[in-house]
């Protein structure tokens, strides 16, 4: 039988996933890593992590499943999207990959919307300048450290490094290549007029491809590496967001996706560009040909629960914590919870944005806090669909959920009140990885389209109902969203 694999290079680890041409995981492996923070708000990896990773997880995944290297017709890779891997002529690492999380770059924000213009910028790019994205990395090592820059001949996304080491080519997908900033998003492919406002060379930046497309083959030495055959062929794959819509089968409007990792993301597909005019929330080429899609992107989701239980409860079991926030009533009596940790993207494009507790009382313990942040998560991410919705997104009837956080029963039910839809989970819980895999098969010839892979392979199962406090958490929302307004002024002064 034919098989693909799928590889996502992700923040914390890189994973390799075994599929079949049917779509069942057969094996899956999963190499962990770090990352640093430099100063607070700063991101940074080393690139060599994720290629070693990557060697790792294939051995261990193809040990695994028990196959022959000719068994595998395809490989399709995904990670985190936004970082910067800046390589010299001899493709040697220039300094470490600043990643999608790092918030140093407020000036080169400004910088770029002024000479760019904001306007033309969110028009051609689909996006405002944000510090999450690419190009503003690239600006800040210009800025900031001309002699590394002076030796940058290359610029590519995470996953395009491991392609790099796969392979040998330069080349990444349209969904990743869209969120660098620098795309006209129209048009599928970097935008010369940016590029030229900013002065960065096209030649710095590999070719691009749709999703599914062969854009290399495995070469001799990658093969020694990781034990599969030569020539095995890597497909174009797509950046995590749009991967895991993939994945959970989120590929033609009318599908909205949740994912609730540590950051959370609100993604709804659509047959052309759809641009929010003040780019609160972000619009990328889909990993599907001819597709586009809308995305609300919070910083800090389950990552929120992850800071309270390691500040509050150290050490302490999750579920053990989201039992005791069960005890209290829905609404937290009155307690909310801004879950902006890390600044915010959505929908407030803010780095100075923070965290509160707003409305704390005698009687309220850590149970009411808990289910606060589970609650003032639920309402950042009904922000971001709430504007999705603006910009002419249907009000979905079912939203397909992944993630750690989707685990929760608790979790899942606020969410159906809080958005007011079904919430749906894949049985297949493999997430960016395993759309990647598919897009390998799309690439191997398995099936024709990824519409045709998604219908086959994917299946949902209902997992909570919008059920009697929708209306309560209306109110509590509402409440929740004059919150940030009123206390910008003082997160600025901080
Ligand atoms: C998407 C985003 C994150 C990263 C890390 O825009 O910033 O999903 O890709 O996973």
């Amino acid at each position: 039988m034919s098989h693909v694999i799928g590889i996502d290079t992700s923040t914390t680890a890189t994973k390799a996933l075994v599929i079949s041409s049917e779509g069942a995981v057969v094996a899956v492996a999963s190499t962990e890593y770090g990352y640093e923070i430099p100063r607070p708000t700063w991101s940074e990896q080393d690139p060599a992590l994720w290629w070693d990773a990557t060697v790792a997880s294939i051995r261990q995944a193809m040990t695994r499943s028990e196959m022959q290297p000719s068994a595998i017709d395809a490989i399709g890779l995904t990670g985190q999207m936004h970082g910067s891997v800046l390589l010299d002529p001899k493709g040697d690492v220039v300094r470490p990959a600043i990643l999608w999380n790092d918030q140093r770059t407020a000036a080169e924000c400004d910088e770029i919307r002024q000479r760019v213009g904001r306007d033309v910028l969110i028009a051609t790019t689909g996006n405002d300048a944000l510090t999450g994205l690419t190009s503003p990395k690239l600006l800040w090592v210009r800025n900031h450290e001309p002699e590394n820059w002076a030796r940058v001949t290359t610029v590519l996304l995470p996953k395009d490094y491991v392609r790099l080491g796969l392979t040998g080519d330069r080349a990444v997908d349209v969904a990743d290549g869209s969120g660098t900033g620098l795309f006209d998003l129209s048009a599928r492919s970097w935008s010369p007029d940016v590029l030229g406002a900013l002065d960065l060379g096209l030649a710095l930046f590999p070719e691009t491809h749709e999703g599914p497309e062969i854009t290399g083959w495995l070469s001799s030495e990658a093969a020694a590496a990781t034990g599969l055959a030569p020539g095995t062929p890597v497909v174009a794959g797509g950046g995590d967001q749009s991967a895991n819509a993939v994945g959970v089968g989120a590929v033609s409007p009318g599908v909205v996706a949740l994912s609730l990792g540590t950051s959370g993301v609100v993604f709804a597909t659509s047959d052309g560009p759809a641009i929010d005019s003040e780019a609160r929330v972000q619009a990328f080429c889909h990993a599907v040909p001819g597709r586009w899609h809308m995305m609300g992107v919070m910083l800090s989701a389950a990552g929120s629960l992850r800071w309270f239980r390691d500040a509050v409860a150290p050490g302490s079991d999750f579920d053990d914590l989201v039992a005791g926030a069960s005890e209290v009533p829905p609404g937290s009596e009155g307690l909310l919870f801004l879950p902006y940790l890390s600044g915010e993207r959505t929908p407030h494009p803010d780095p100075t944005a923070r965290g509160a507790f707003v409305g704390l009382t005698t009687s309220h313990d850590i149970r009411h806090m808990t289910r606060a942040v589970l609650e003032g998560v639920s309402f950042g991410l009904a922000d971001g669909l709430e504007l999705m919705i603006g910009a002419g997104v249907p009000q979905p009837g079912a939203i397909r959920a992944s993630g750690g956080g989707i685990r929760s029963g608790l979790w899942r039910q606020i969410l159906a009140d809080v958005l007011n839809a079904r919430i749906d989970t894949p049985v297949t819980e493999e997430g960016a990885a395993y759309g990647a895999a598919l897009l390998a098969s799309v690439g191997a010839g398995h099936y024709a389209t990824v519409d045709e892979a998604t219908a086959k392979a994917v299946e949902v199962l209902p997992a909570a109902e919008a059920g009697e406090h929708v209306e309560l958490y209306h109110d509590a929302h509402r409440r929740y969203q004059r919150l940030y307004p009123a206390l910008r002024p003082t997160f600025e002064a901080m």
